[in-house]
């Protein structure tokens, strides 16, 4: 292994800058060069790749975003498209990847093994911490602290005007980052894609803390939730019921940017390190994850085949405190 790529994939997320940081100054500690790759797959297929040294990589741990820029690529899903990123990974000499992204972006680099022997390892990056096998995904932590901040500023204002609240919080069909920020802002209900919604039992959950005296209230709506948008459940709420003094906070992509937190930080250190010594040893089609405080390896599939961390039981927390 003389020569590893290192591409940002997906949507981006804090903590990704400290990763590529951790590849490119591990590969110059084991004397591997490293190469960047722009805006994803997309830059694989457009050969838009440079090399990068320990310098390259200076004061960025500490930046939000991903200083490699990233993509959706839907070329890479079609065999012309990896045909192509084949191409210029042979033409710049490359012997193997590091991709920085979702299990989406594991699947494109297993075929990309499969079908042009490239050897491919992944590092979990997306607030969503929706991928099977690792406990933590990097940007989770911060985005996880984002939203709950943003609940605070809202539960500032609910409490002044006796208002209630719906905080829609981004995660797409997973409820994860919903449910642990909810728990943390003291949110009285949490409405998540992996339970059914039903409008009149949220109705029933504030009438009741109105009864134990709550004048304000706040309900965390994960944003793949089956009953629809927060503005959507907002709507049915003050259609159905006696609450017409609802409010709507959509907290978007400000929970995808902001410098890391220590955790994200140590989390994509520990994984970028381990990713190079994985492909130095000649692993391939692998990605990190953190189980308990120990790093591990796995096949991609787990990624997908193990992604949901729906636990019922957090649920119950937030039920039970929500006194
Ligand atoms: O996967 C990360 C994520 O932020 C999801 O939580 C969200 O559904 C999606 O990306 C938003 O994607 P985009 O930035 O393309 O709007």
């Amino acid at each position: 292994m003389k020569r590893i790529g290192v591409l940002t994939s997906g949507g981006d997320s804090p903590g990704m800058n400290a990763a590529i940081r951790a590849v490119v100054r591990a590969g110059a500690y084991y004397k591997v060069e490293i190469y960047g790759i722009y805006s994803g797959y997309q830059g694989l297929i457009d050969g838009e790749i440079e090399s990068l040294n320990a310098r390259s990589v200076s004061g960025i741990i500490n930046r939000g975003g991903t200083i490699l820029r990233t993509a959706r690529c839907a070329a890479f899903y079609e065999p012309e498209g990896r045909e192509r990123a084949a191409e210029q990974v042979r033409k710049f000499g490359i012997d193997g990847l590091v991709i920085i992204g979702g299990d989406g972006s594991y699947r494109g680099a297993q075929l990309l093994h499969e079908e042009h022997g490239v050897a491919c390892l992944g590092l979990p990056g997306t607030i969503d911490n929706d991928i099977g096998g690792s406990d933590f995904t990097i940007g989770f932590d911060t985005a996880m602290n984002t939203a709950m901040e943003a609940i605070d500023r809202v539960r500032d204002t609910a409490a002044s005007h006796d208002r209630i609240f719906f905080v829609e919080v981004m995660g797409r069909h997973s409820g994860y980052l919903s449910m642990i920020a909810g728990i943390a802002g003291g949110a009285e209900d949490i409405l998540v894609p992996e339970r059914p919604t039903d409008v009149q039992t949220v109705i029933q959950t504030l009438r009741d803390g109105g009864d134990k005296g709550k004048r304000s209230m706040i309900v965390v709506v994960a944003e793949g939730d089956d009953a629809g948008s927060a503005f959507d459940i907002a709507k049915k709420v003050n259609e159905q019921s006696e609450f017409k003094q609802t409010r709507v906070t959509v907290i978007g992509h400000l929970q995808r940017g902001g410098s890391p937190t220590a955790f994200d930080r140590v989390l994509a250190s520990r994984m970028g390190v381990r990713a190079v010594e994985a492909l130095v040893a000649g692993e391939t089609n692998r990605m990190v994850g953190m189980k308990g405080i120990e790093l591990v390896l796995l096949p991609f599939p787990i990624a997908w085949e193990q992604r949901s961390l729906f636990d019922p039981s957090l649920l119950e927390v937030a039920r039970i405190l929500a006194m």
